[in-house]
């Protein structure tokens, strides 16, 4: 190998280390947002576990209207308080199902968060 074909082979391992430590700090990054209590996570919860009654955007899906589900973004849910909708997802009530077993509390405050951010716009 000569010296320039060395020096060029540095150059371009060099690079790839780069490229590879950057993505691992950026997936890190990602992996601890999602970890964390923020908006994304608990949308993808409540799609993967409360959208086949509540809809994905809570206003009742077909199952769920058969259910009497109530809509989510409207004034009688939002006005509830925190504790008591945190209670429903995590105790279950009529035909909603309990989620204490399945969600840390962590995730059940985020989901009312999320319930929080339906509220239908005026
Ligand atoms: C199997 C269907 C079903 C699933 C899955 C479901 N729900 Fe419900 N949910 C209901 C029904 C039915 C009610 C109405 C309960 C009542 O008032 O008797 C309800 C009520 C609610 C309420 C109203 C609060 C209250 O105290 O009346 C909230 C908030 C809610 N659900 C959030 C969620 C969240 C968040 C999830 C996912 C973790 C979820 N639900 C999953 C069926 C479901």
């Amino acid at each position: 190998m000569s010296v320039r074909e060395k020096r060029d082979s540095i150059v371009c391992t060099s690079a790839i280390v780069i490229v590879i430590v950057a993505e691992l700090i950026l997936f890190s990054a990602s992996t601890v947002r999602a970890g964390g209590q923020d908006g994304a996570s608990a949308k993808a919860t409540f799609q993967a576990k409360c959208a086949m009654c509540h809809g994905p955007d809570g206003a009742g899906s077909e199952v769920g209207k058969s259910m009497k589900v109530p809509d989510l973004r409207s004034e009688a849910i939002q006005k509830m308080p925190d504790a008591e909708l945190a209670k429903t997802i995590s105790e279950g009530k009529g035909g909603m199902p309990p989620f204490k077993s399945s969600l840390s509390e962590a995730q059940i405050h985020a989901l009312v968060r999320y319930v929080r951010s339906l509220r239908q716009k005026k």
